[in-house]
């Protein structure tokens, strides 16, 4: 067996020992977003630790844990703590927990996620929906042999983001009276930030928002067929755009300001998602 897909079902068989829960509804938590579990009906957890197989961080109190429950009556599965290309972890690795996600018998996946602002009519606190996506800096993970149990050799990537849950999310965001951008978002590897001139570059490719997730895990999403949508909570200016130099705490200061809003904002458009199931 495919080495990836073998490690894939090790992980699923895991879980099915353990949880019973039927997630209809993958979310992603990105910083800032990780107290969201606060808002979901929680009826079950596991740990990382616990499946057999699973990339778990090696910085301590940094493993994270799947959460399940229901976000008003539908039911979902939250992930609160990504794997990031940036630590280390094969590719494969890094989109193993999407995969995991559709496993569990979710069909739409909501991803979320900090970024820098290159739109220059941005501000730190906006938030941006994807439209589409730029990932020619973090390889490609669906590299190696195709796991056809998965998903086509050539997946198509002209509707990564899903026009109906782009309709959805736009009604939460006037429900919720909030704001929404919407743009391209490119994925860069990390851990640095990008230079000025890498952000003129991105710039001027049509790049709104830059960060170091979520590209790759829709790329796998959308192999395995699910529907996709994100929102990246835009939490500083690029470098170069400001005289500010970039800190990590800055970010997290940022994300957790606009948690309120964001958490708002994610619960609305998944109760509306039903008609998408
Ligand atoms: N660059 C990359 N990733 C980020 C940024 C940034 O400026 N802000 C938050 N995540």
């Amino acid at each position: 067996m495919n080495p990836v897909y073998e490690k894939l079902m090790q992980c699923y068989a895991s879980f099915q020992k353990k949880i019973a829960f039927k997630p209809q509804v993958a979310i992603v938590l990105g910083s800032g977003l990780g107290d969201y579990a606060d808002d979901i009906r929680v009826e079950a957890e596991l740990d990382y630790h616990e499946i057999e197989g699973f990339p778990v961080s090696t910085v301590p109190g940094h493993a994270g844990k799947f959460i399940f429950g229901y976000v008003k009556d539908v039911p979902v599965v939250c992930m609160k703590g990504r794997v990031h290309y940036y630590e280390g972890y094969p590719i494969s690795d890094v989109v193993l927990p999407v995969r995991l996600m559709k496993l569990m018998g979710a069909k739409i996946l909501f991803l979320t996620n900090a970024s820098g602002g290159i739109n220059p009519s941005f501000t730190a606190g906006d938030f941006m929906m994807l439209t589409d996506h730029i990932s020619m800096w973090a390889p490609n993970p669906l590299i190696g042999a195709n796991i056809d149990e998965l998903g086509v050799r050539f997946p198509d990537m002209t509707h990564v983001y899903d026009e109906d849950l782009q309709g959805v999310l736009r009604k939460a965001a006037e429900k919720c009276n909030v704001s929404l951008k919407e743009g391209v978002y490119a994925q860069l590897t990390g851990p640095s930030f990008e230079s000025p001139a890498e952000i003129q570059l991105l710039h001027r490719l049509g790049v709104s928002a830059v960060g170091m997730s979520t590209v790759v895990e829709a790329i796998a999403a959308n192999h395995m067929g699910m529907k996709i949508c994100c929102i990246s909570c835009v939490c500083n200016l690029a470098a170069g755009m400001t005289d500010n130099p970039l800190t990590h705490e800055e970010v997290q200061e940022a994300a957790n300001a606009a948690a309120p809003k964001f958490r708002s904002l994610v619960s609305e458009a998944v109760a509306d998602f039903k008609p998408f199931l």
